[in-house]
């Protein structure tokens, strides 16, 4: 086997998780993180004589652009690299919106547009976008986010429609709460404790459902048996005053 996987936000939660589970399938990989000292620690954690590491700041045109250019054709294409925002309306400048736009939607979309003659010349491939369950649901105070996630969780659906008879697969990843450094990066750390244990699911297990999605050719994915069973409730009221109060900060 000579597959290769271009994976973006590889350093840690899902997207380290992505590099390991496809390390012990024997795909090579392209693993692509901004924080030097974080790649480092991964690529010593991960210890995979097939993965290269790249520093690349994906909330920038040029970046994408270089990887367009440098980087192989990739089988699959994992877009993951991403961050929590939090700020009320008004609160986030317009030049911060528009990176946060960039990273997790306009360049995501940049990535696949780019790859996408080649890998329609290969007549196989796979893309797995990493989208959130915020793109289902109204999320005060995050709504930069799930404008984003829901975004990038549109365009994922309708390539994944046009795609359908090219032999390339698109499925979008919707996670809930996942134990990840997300949300203490950010500063976010009340929700950690506020969470309940029951709405957090591991990053191994969103890997593992969001794979055997996108091997069956599924469009979407909703990973955890909690979300799947919460996902016809999402947009009722009683689940966005749930929501209100679980995310307050004290
Ligand atoms: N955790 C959750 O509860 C949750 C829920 C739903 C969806 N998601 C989504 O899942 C994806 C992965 O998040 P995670 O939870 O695994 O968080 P994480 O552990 O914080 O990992 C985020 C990854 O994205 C990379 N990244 C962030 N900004 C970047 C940039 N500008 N350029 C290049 N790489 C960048 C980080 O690299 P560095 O280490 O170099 O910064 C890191 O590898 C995100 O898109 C997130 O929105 C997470």
């Amino acid at each position: 086997m000579n597959k290769r996987a271009l994976i973006t936000g590889s350093s840690t939660g899902i997207g380290f998780e992505y590099a390991k589970y496809l390390s012990k399938e024997g795909w090579s990989l392209d693993l692509i993180s901004q924080n030097k000292a974080r790649s480092l620690e991964s690529k010593n954690k991960l210890s995979y004589e097939k993965a290269q590491f790249h520093i690349f700041d994906l909330g920038k045109k040029e970046s994408i652009n270089s990887i367009l250019d440098n980087f192989e054709t990739p089988d699959l294409i994992v877009a993951n690299a991403g961050i929590a925002i939090n700020g009320n309306i008004g609160e986030i400048k317009q030049d911060e919106r528009e990176y946060f736009f960039y990273l997790m939607c306009g360049g995501v979309i940049d990535l696949i547009e780019g790859f996408i003659p080649k890998m329609l010349d290969k007549r196989n491939g796979r893309i797995v976008i990493i989208s959130s369950i915020g793109a289902k649901t109204s999320m005060p105070k995050s709504s930069l986010y799930s404008s984003i996630k829901a975004g990038i969780y549109a365009y994922g659906k309708s390539i994944s429609t046009e795609l359908k008879n090219k032999n390339i697969s698109v499925t979008v990843s919707l996670p809930g709460y996942v134990r990840t450094k997300a949300h203490e990066r950010v500063g976010l750390d009340h929700l950690i404790k506020k969470v309940p244990g029951w709405m957090w699911i591991n990053p191994e297990q969103v890997v593992l459902e969001t794979e055997v999605a996108s091997l069956k050719g599924k469009s979407e994915v909703i990973p955890g048996k909690v979300y799947k069973t919460v996902k016809p409730f999402l947009n009722l009221n009683i689940a966005v005053k749930i929501w209100k109060w679980i995310t307050k900060r004290n």
